[in-house]
Formats: C-alpha cells, sequence, structure tokens
C-alpha cells in the first residue's frame, strides 16, 4: 500500500515537473482567470469590460527624431456588450485605428491628467476581436532613455525603456494596468550596426538587416514591456543564462554574473521551477535609473554593480527572485506593490543565504534594517503602511524603502512563527496557485489565513497582521536582524569614534558590505580632520565600488566634510542611478552653499539623467526650467 502511494506520487510529480520545465507552453495559454478585477487609480482603462490579451508591436527605432513609429496591434477578450476600448497613452501621437475587419475605427484623445496622460477610446464593432493603432512617441517620452554615444562605453548611441510602474503608456498604447496580462510579439527595427533586446524569447544572433522579432508567451503585465538597443554583445554564463553588454563592459560583466546560474538553482529549489526559459541580463550605461529592473527572461542591470569582486550579486538575486514574486504573482495594483518588492526582498535574502550562508544574508538583512530606519523617519505615518493609498498620486514618485523592508520583515514575521518547514512550502505553493495571475493584498491575506495560519494554528490577531498592513511604523515584536559580522565592524567604529588612528583599524578581511556599515555609522559631526585620515588611508574619495563610495561620500557630506567636494560632483555627474542621487541631492540641500552646489551639478548633470531621474530630482530640487 504505502508503496504503490509512493509509486503514484512519484510519478504525478515527474509529470508535474516536465509540464512546467517545458520551454514551449501551449500556443494560446488560457484566458485570464475571471477573478474580480480591483480598480486600478493608475489606469483609465476597463478590463472588466474588454481585456487586452495579446500585444503584437511592429516598430521603427529613430535615433535622428528619438522616437519610435509604427503599430500596436491589440488582441481582445471581451466579457459583455461594452462597445468602445480604452487605453492608457501619454505623449503618444496616434496616427490612426483599424479594426481586425479592415474598417477604420472611430477613437478619441481624452484629457491629459497629470504622471496617467490621456485615455484612448477607441469604438468597437460588436464582433470586434482585434484593433490596430498605429503611432509615434515623443522625444521625451519617460520610459525611454535616449542616449549619446558619450554616454556610452563606445562610439554609438543607446536605447532603453523602464517602464515600471506607469510608463509604458509613453512607448506603447495598452491597458497600464498590472492587473491585466497578455502575451506579445514584437519585431522591432534598428540601426543595422546596433542589436535589439526585449523582455521576451529572441534569436540571439545579430541581425544584418536591423530587423529583431521577439515573443513572449507568457502572459506578462505592461509594466514588463522591456527594449533595449546598443551596440551588445553576448556571453553566456551557464546553459540558460548570459549576459548582453556593450563589447568594452561585457567580459567584466561575464566575470561578476558567472554564479547567476547558482541563484537560480537555489531559487528553484525554495519556489519550484523557473516558468521563464532563459534568464539573461542586460547591462546598461550608467544614467540606468534603477539598481535592477525585473524585465521577464531578460533583467535590466545598472553597471554600478560591477564591484570586480562579484560583492553586489544580490541585486541579481533579487531581481531574479521577481522571476516568481512580481512576474508570475504580480501585484494588482500599486498599492500592493509590497506583494512584488516585499516578497522578492524576502526571497533575495533566502536564495543569498542559501549561495553563501547565513552570515551573508544577515549583512543584508542589517543593511536593509538600517534602509527601513531611514524610511521611517523621513516618511509621513501614513506612507508606512505595507497596503498603500496611492491614488492621485504618481506611483513612480511614491516608491520608498517601506514595501521593500517592512515587506521583507513581515515574511520574516510569519516565517518565525510558523517555522520554515511550513512557511516554505506554503510560499511555494502560493507562486506556483496563483501563477501568472494578478494579487491583492485582501486575497494574499485571505489565502494566508486559510493556507498557513490556520493549518498551524496561528492567528490574525495573533500575529498582529492588521498593524502591520494597515498601520504606521514597525509592530514591536517586528524581527530584528543581527549580523556577528557586523558587531565586529561595530567594534572598530568604536575604536576609531574613541580617538584611534584609521591605520590602526582591523579592516583587511572586511567586504563592501562591512565598509558599507561601517560609513553608515560614521558620526554626522565627526571633525573634517579625522576624516581627512580616514580618506587617506583608505582611499575612500577613490572607491571604484559605487556603494562604497555612495557611502562615503553621503557620510562625509552630512558632517559638511569639504574634502569630498569634488568626488561629490564627479559622482553625480557620471551615474543616474536614483538611490545614489536622491540621498545625496537630499544632504546637499540642507544648506544654502549645499544647495547652490546641488543646483549647480544638476544643470550639468541633468540632461544626462534618465526621466524618471529626472523628475525625481526636479522635485526635490524644486528645478525650474
Ligand atoms: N522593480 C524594481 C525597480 C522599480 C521599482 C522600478 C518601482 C520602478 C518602480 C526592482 O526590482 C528593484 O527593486 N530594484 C532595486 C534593487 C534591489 C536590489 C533592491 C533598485 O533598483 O535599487
Ligand atoms: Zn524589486
Amino acid at each position: 500500500m504505502a508503496r504503490t502511494t509512493l509509486l503514484a506520487v512519484s510519478t504525478l510529480f515527474t509529470a508535474g515537473a516536465l509540464a512546467v520545465g517545458c520551454t514551449r507552453p501551449p500556443a494560446a495559454p488560457p484566458p485570464q482567470p475571471s477573478v474580480s478585477l480591483p480598480d486600478d487609480p493608475h489606469s483609465f482603462s476597463r478590463p472588466r469590460e474588454v481585456a487586452v490579451s495579446h500585444l503584437g508591436l511592429d516598430l521603427v527605432v529613430d535615433f535622428g527624431t528619438r522616437t519610435l513609429t509604427g503599430t500596436a496591434r491589440l488582441e481582445l477578450d471581451r466579457h459583455g456588450e461594452a462597445r468602445e476600448l480604452v487605453l492608457d497613452t501619454r505623449d503618444l501621437e496616434i496616427t490612426g485605428v483599424t479594426r481586425d475587419d479592415g474598417q477604420v475605427a472611430s477613437f478619441q484623445l481624452g484629457d491629459e491628467k497629470p504622471f496617467l496622460g490621456r485615455p484612448l477610446t477607441i469604438e468597437l464593432a460588436p464582433a470586434t476581436k482585434a484593433v490596430t493603432v498605429a503611432y509615434r512617441t515623443s522625444p521625451g517620452a519617460a520610459a525611454l532613455q535616449w542616449l549619446e554615444p558619450a554616454q556610452t562605453s563606445g562610439p554609438h548611441p543607446f536605447l532603453f525603456t523602464q517602464s515600471q510602474a506607469a510608463l509604458a503608456r509613453t512607448w506603447i498604447p495598452l491597458q497600464d494596468t498590472p492587473a491585466v496580462r497578455f502575451t506579445y510579439d514584437a519585431q522591432i527595427t534598428v540601426p543595422p550596426e546596433l542589436v535589439a533586446v526585449m523582455s521576451a524569447e529572441n534569436a540571439q544572433t545579430k541581425s544584418p538587416d536591423g530587423r529583431y522579432r521577439f515573443r513572449m508567451t507568457e502572459r506578462v503585465p505592461s509594466y514588463l514591456m522591456a527594449l533595449g538597443v546598443g551596440d551588445l554583445e553576448f556571453r553566456p554564463l551557464g546553459d540558460r543564462s548570459g549576459v548582453y553588454a556593450e563589447p568594452a563592459v561585457v567580459e567584466k560583466a561575464a566575470w561578476e554574473f558567472a554564479d547567476t546560474e547558482k541563484l537560480i538553482v537555489a531559487a528553484e529549489k525554495l519556489y519550484g521551477p523557473y516558468r521563464w526559459g532563459r534568464y539573461d541580463l542586460l547591462v546598461l550605461p550608467p544614467s540606468f535609473p534603477f539598481g535592477g529592473m525585473e524585465n521577464p527572461r531578460l533583467t535590466f542591470a545598472t553597471p554600478t554593480i560591477l564591484a570586480g569582486d562579484r560583492s553586489l550579486v544580490a541585486l541579481v538575486a533579487h531581481e531574479l527572485a521577481h522571476s516568481w514574486s512580481g512576474n508570475l504573482v504580480t501585484n494588482a495594483t500599486w498599492n500592493d506593490f509590497w506583494l512584488n518588492e516585499g516578497f522578492t526582498t524576502y526571497a533575495e535574502r533566502r536564495i543569498m543565504e542559501e549561495v553563501f550562508g547565513r552570515d551573508y544574508a544577515d549583512m543584508l538583512a542589517v543593511i536593509g534594517w538600517g534602509d527601513l530606519e531611514t524610511g521611517l523617519a523621513e516618511l509621513p505615518p501614513e506612507d508606512t503602511h505595507l497596503r498603500l493609498n496611492l491614488a492621485g498620486r504618481d506611483p513612480d514618485d511614491s516608491s520608498s524603502d517601506i514595501p521593500y523592508e517592512k515587506g521583507a520583515l513581515f515574511l520574516t514575521h510569519l516565517e518565525r512563527a510558523a517555522g520554515r518547514e511550513r512557511f516554505d512550502p506554503f510560499l511555494n505553493r502560493y507562486f506556483t496557485e496563483h501563477a501568472f495571475q494578478s494579487m491583492t493584498t485582501d486575497s494574499f491575506l485571505a489565502y494566508l489565513d486559510r493556507e498557513l495560519l490556520a493549518p498551524a494554528g496561528l492567528t490574525r490577531e495573533g500575529l498582529g497582521i492588521a498593524a502591520w498592513i494597515d498601520g504606521p511604523g514597525l509592530p514591536a515584536d517586528a524581527p530584528r536582524p543581527m549580523s556577528a559580522a557586523f558587531a565586529r565592524v561595530d567594534a572598530e567604529l568604536a575604536r576609531w569614534r574613541s580617538g584611534a588612528a584609521a591605520a590602526s583599524l582591523e579592516t583587511k578581511a572586511w567586504t563592501t558590505h562591512e565598509w558599507v556599515h561601517f560609513l553608515r555609522g560614521l558620526p554626522k559631526d565627526a571633525a573634517s580632520p579625522r576624516l581627512t585620515e580616514l580618506d587617506s588611508a583608505f582611499g575612500l574619495s577613490e572607491r571604484g565600488n559605487k556603494e562604497v563610495l555612495f557611502a562615503w561620500l553621503l557620510a562625509a557630506e552630512r558632517a559638511g566634510f569639504a574634502g569630498v567636494q569634488p568626488a561629490v560632483e564627479r559622482f553625480l555627474t557620471s551615474l543616474g542611478r536614483r538611490k545614489f542621487l536622491m540621498p545625496l541631492y537630499a544632504e546637499l540641500a540642507k544648506t544654502p552653499a549645499g544647495k547652490a552646489r546641488a543646483l549647480a551639478i544638476y544643470r550639468q548633470a541633468r540632461p544626462t539623467y534618465h526621466p524618471v531621474a529626472v523628475a525625481s530630482v526636479d522635485g526635490l530640487l524644486g528645478w525650474q526650467n
């Protein structure tokens, strides 16, 4: 009897594993589950009436005019009698719309709303199953950054997109809400000396005529639409992973990311099979406004993680983890953003623990705790809830460390309460059972009740869940992380603070993380001669590691140390990663003299930043054109 059961189970398991491991999914994925879609305050679309199920893109990339021109064919799932389709657009010039019966469709562009753009309303015939929109993007499209050769590492221009959160509508007319998922195919035409890559399957070979074809056979939300165009080379990292970058960067990138397959294996062990076929990375020029972006099959990454010692690969673990939390199970609106980022930050650390050990993951968690403390101190209380209310606000301006770090701590709190032996299979099943669906905070909590709390004899009240989700700050029983490695750093920091010479500090074994921790602990009132001594002992202002350099520059500016001013200017004019720009500009802006420096640097750097970073720094510095 026992034997029969075992056999049956293992047969089932094999069949299941084969089905999901297969890289050729069925030709037509099943329709979107008819869960009640939540209202999305950041989209004009009405997907309960008509939902886009497939997108066919055909675009020409023109570096001369800084525009994309072409068509988007939208295939539709119609749920009722609705006679119109409403799409999101922003700064798009619509040149015509046709229906699948070949007839011209009448359309109307509504009034422009700040950061939401304009609704595009298209009249449908009763039998219309698809429409084709002909359009052109504007040179200032917020999702696009067009780089001059001087902003790249070679003699060619570069273009990349950044669609999250609500920017896909600035380069594609679509239902720009994470509650709608669609498959896509694309034909992208670029100057023949350049290569195009997308968040999709591609041929992996250079096209002689500059024409590239892509297809994404799994349903994805609009914010995962991504395109990169540049002088790109590819280096394989493993059987299912590789890296694209400009020729001057690609070898360094391949070395840095050599552990990628190990990370994938660890993630699969925790959360189930990787469902996207390949996992490649694209290393962007330094103006990329984020650390990384989890575009499916092709993570976009900042070159600032190419530290030369593989010490910043937690970012790869993070973007890879989004292949489950985010890309497979997606926040239904940006109010539920913690379902993407909190789960991913938690999973990132579990993956890092699996590959590099507990001590390593502990360091990451303590650094995250520091980010959380900073966020809690700076934000109004209502912005520190896990569930947000972003109606009327730009989701791209409202992101903070809270969904990441408070979200990860909440999951750690659940993990501690239930034990890993229950919590790990719970998360794994959560991803499997909701694969390719969008999720609200409430539906997650209902699943949590049923699948973890009840079987473990736990309750929402007992765990204080309401306070985590809809309350400000951090509950008193939040699991504070500790790091043995950082305790040793703290001891050296205490010695330095009480007067020990910099050269006497025991720093030989320190990696990036110990340095970051040390520098974050430098006192606000550190005297300039002591900072000069520290800088010359450890060459801090000359560090190539951008995390260490950033932590140093920020601490030194905070202490009013003028010696770092040239390095700060070099730093702010050499990269566009928002996480580095914002705290530094904010620190400078605290004094009138610093604000003047900030504005002078920004005047010079602004044209080199991505529109997303420009919008943030404009707001911070009160920049007027
Ligand atoms: N998905 C985010 C980036 C993002 C968030 C873009 C919101 C636009 C709006 C990505 O996964 C991310 O979190 N990146 C982090 C790095 C990570 C290691 C914390 C970043 O860019 O700093
Ligand atoms: Zn993320």
